[in-house]
C-alpha cells in the first residue's frame, strides 16, 4: 500500500451452499463453504465522524455521519455497510461508540451480484470486521455474524436466515461448515473431492420477485409450524421434527400446499445430515445422488426452481461425469452448483452452455470453485 500511511485492506469471501436450502430460518442444518471469491474493503480511518462508501463495482457514492445513520432507497448497496455501522453502534458499550470516528471505506467484490453467493453477506461480514478492527474493538466474529444478520433483517428489510453471514464469518480453507441453526452449533467437515470439482454456474437471470417469494415461502413455514402445533404444542420448529414424526403428524397440515413445504423442509433436513456423512465416508456419488434429490424437493415442493434453474440443472445431469447438481441460495434464478470430474470439466461447460443458450435464449457463467 506504500506511503499512505493508516490504510488497511479487508477481505470477506462469499459463500455456496453445498446442500440444505430453506432450513436455515426453520432451525434445520445447512452445509456451506466459504469460496475463494469475495469482498475487499480497503480503510482509512477519519476523525471527523464520516464514513464514505465508495464501490469500484456501483456508482452511487454515499456518505453519511456516525450520529445520523438513515436507511434510505436510493442509497442501494451501501444501505449493507449502514446498517453494519449501526448495529456495530448499538451492539457496543456507550463508552466504546466514541471510538467509531469515521472511515473512507472503498469497495470492490468479485462475486456475480443477487446470484445466490451470498454478496450482500460479504460486504456485511467484510464491513463488520473492518469497521470494529479500525475502532480497536475485537468483537468475537459470531458476535459479527448476528449483527450483520440483524442489520439485513432491521435495516435492509430483507428476513434471511443466519446462514450466509455464518459461512462468510466462519469458513475455513479447504472444508464445507455443517451448521446447527438452531444453536449454531457446527462442525468443518473436510472437503476431500478426489479428482472432482465443484462447478458453479450462473443463469444470469435476474431474481426479479425474490425478496417477496422469499418472504412468503417464510410464511408458509410459520403457518405449518402453528397447524402442527395442534397436535404437538412443543415443537418449536420445523428443523426439529424427524421424518418419522412428521410422517405421522402430516395429516395435521390440511393444505396440501403447506404440507409440501413442510415436507421439503424436513427431507432437506435429513438429506444434510446423509451428506455430511457421504462426504465423511468419501462417498462422492451418494453426496451427488442427495444433490439431486435436494433439488427435486425445491422443484416439486418448495417451488423455488423455475424454467432457467430447470435447464441448467437438467444440462448439468446430462453430461457423463456430473456426480449431481442443485440450485444453490434462495432460488428463483441465480447459480446451480455441480459435482463433474475434473476430466470432464471442458465438455461440462460447453454440454452445459448448448443446452442451455438453446432452451433460454440465456448464456450462463461458469465459476470452478476453490
Ligand atoms: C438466502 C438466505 C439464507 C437462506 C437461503 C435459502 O440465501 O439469505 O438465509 O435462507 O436463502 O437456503
Amino acid at each position: 500500500l506504500g506511503s499512505v500511511e493508516g490504510v488497511r485492506l479487508f477481505f470477506a469471501p462469499g459463500r455456496v451452499n453445498l446442500i440444505g436450502e430453506h432450513t436455515d430460518y426453520n432451525g434445520g442444518y445447512v452445509f456451506p463453504a466459504a469460496l475463494s471469491f469475495g469482498t475487499y474493503a480497503l480503510v482509512k480511518p477519519r476523525s471527523d465522524g464520516m464514513y464514505r462508501f465508495r464501490s469500484m463495482n456501483f456508482a452511487q457514492q454515499v456518505d453519511t455521519h456516525v450520529d445520523a445513520i438513515e436507511y434510505r432507497k436510493e442509497d442501494d448497496w451501501a444501505n449493507y455497510p449502514k446498517g453494519v455501522l449501526a448495529q456495530l453502534l448499538a451492539f457496543v458499550p456507550s463508552a466504546e461508540s466514541s471510538s467509531f470516528t469515521g472511515a473512507d471505506i472503498l469497495y470492490y467484490g468479485d462475486i456475480p451480484n443477487g446470484a445466490g453467493l451470498s454478496s450482500s453477506a460479504s460486504i456485511e461480514m467484510v464491513t463488520a470486521y473492518a469497521l470494529s478492527q479500525i475502532a480497536g474493538i475485537t468483537i468475537p466474529i459470531i458476535e459479527l455474524v448476528k449483527l450483520a444478520q440483524a442489520a439485513e433483517n432491521q435495516f435492509v428489510g430483507v428476513n434471511c436466515g443466519i446462514m450466509d453471514q455464518f459461512a462468510v464469518g466462519m469458513g475455513k480453507k479447504d472444508h464445507a461448515l455443517k451448521l446447527n441453526c438452531t444453536d449454531l452449533s457446527y462442525e468443518y467437515a473436510p472437503l476431500r473431492l478426489q479428482g472432482y470439482k465443484l462447478i458453479v454456474t450462473n443463469t444470469n437471470k435476474r431474481r426479479g420477485l425474490a425478496d417477496s417469494k422469499y418472504n412468503e415461502r417464510r410464511a408458509e413455514c410459520e403457518a405449518g409450524l402453528h397447524m402442527l402445533r395442534e397436535v404437538k404444542p412443543d415443537l418449536p420448529n420445523l428443523g426439529a421434527l424427524s421424518m418419522e414424526e412428521w410422517t405421522s403428524l402430516r395429516n395435521a397440515v390440511k393444505d396440501p400446499l403447506i404440507r409440501n413445504r413442510v415436507e421439503h423442509v424436513v427431507s432437506e433436513d435429513q438429506r444434510v445430515l446423509d451428506a455430511v456423512q457421504s462426504l465423511a465416508a468419501d462417498d462422492l456419488t451418494k453426496f451427488g445422488q442427495l444433490m439431486c434429490e435436494s433439488h427435486g424437493s425445491l422443484r416439486g415442493l418448495y417451488e423455488v426452481t423455475g424454467k432457467e434453474l430447470e435447464a441448467l440443472q437438467g444440462a448439468a445431469m446430462s453430461v457423463e461425469g456430473c456426480l449431481g447438481s442443485r440450485m444453490t441460495g434462495a432460488g428463483f434464478g441465480g447459480c446451480t452448483v455441480s459435482l463433474v470430474r475434473e476430466d470432464a470439466v471442458d465438455v461440462f461447460r460447453r454440454e452445459v452452455e448448448q443446452q442451455y443458450t438453446v432452451a433460454t435464449g440465456l448464456k450462463p457463467t461458469f465459476y470452478v470453485c476453490d
